[in-house]
């Protein structure tokens, strides 16, 4: 993608989902629902983290304790999964290409000392604290960006902050017959196994697991070499 094409990619985004946070944020964050109460809102984060966090342990704390880690979440959104993710981390650094999303982040997360939220390019880490992170995250986010760069271009920035051995654990679009457009900032680019596996080699990790191939909720697993 040329400078200008990406950069149109990016404003766009930013411009896309600052209005779906003013229309209805909660539904563009998860959309089973139009009309959700706080209680349920985060409890659906909750859930999330039951389900992708806590029954997969062994390999995102690699024996650490959960309160001594940090963590990062790409595409906080509402602050629903950061939240959850505050209340088993010792401190949860999120990023989100829209302003909007992350005031709405912030207010949820008031009283929560070891949560922040920061606004981002869209497409890489350069707001969050140098340093070292212990884990990664990113959940229905991967799959609405257009852009195969912008997506290995987080990757690559992971490498910079995660230490050696570390777990960036996300999804991404796997349906194959999803078409993209680089205005259309709702469908993901989807990616083959094949091609997963060489963006981690290009970036400097390891695909060790996958689940979900082929469909919208294809996850990886990588692993910082
Ligand atoms: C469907 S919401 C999910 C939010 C959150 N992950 C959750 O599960 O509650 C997608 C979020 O990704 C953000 N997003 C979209 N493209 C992004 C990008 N290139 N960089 C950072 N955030 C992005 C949107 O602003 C939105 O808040």
């Amino acid at each position: 993608m040329e400078r200008h094409e990406l950069e149109r990619t990016l404003d766009k985004m930013r411009q896309d989902w600052d209005e779906r946070a003013r229309e209805n944020a909660r539904f563009y964050v998860n959309t089973e629902r139009t009309d959700w109460t706080d209680e349920e809102f985060f409890e659906s984060g909750r859930r999330t983290v039951r389900e992708e966090i806590l029954t997969d342990m062994i390999n995102i704390c690699q024996g650490k304790d959960p309160k001594q880690m940090k963590a990062i979440e790409i595409g906080c959104g509402a602050g629903r999964v950061t939240r959850a993710l505050a209340e088993i981390f010792g401190e949860v650094h999120g990023v989100d290409v829209s302003g909007e999303m992350v005031e709405l982040a912030r207010e949820a997360l008031r009283g929560m000392p070891n949560a922040h939220v920061y606004q981002n390019n869209g497409m890489d880490l350069g707001v969050i604290p140098p340093g070292e992170y212990d884990f990664a995250f990113s959940s229905i986010v991967f799959q609405h960006i257009p852009s195969r760069e912008i997506i290995e271009s987080y990757v690559q920035d992971l490498h910079r902050l995660l230490k050696p051995g570390a777990l960036f654990k996300f999804q991404v679009q796997g349906d194959p017959n999803v078409e993209t457009d680089p205005d259309d900032t709702w469908l993901g680019v989807p990616f083959t196994e094949a091609q997963a596996r060489e963006m981690a080699a290009r970036c400097g990790f390891e695909l060790r697991y996958s689940h979900g191939a082929g469909t919208q909720y294809f996850w990886l697993w990588f692993f910082r070499k």
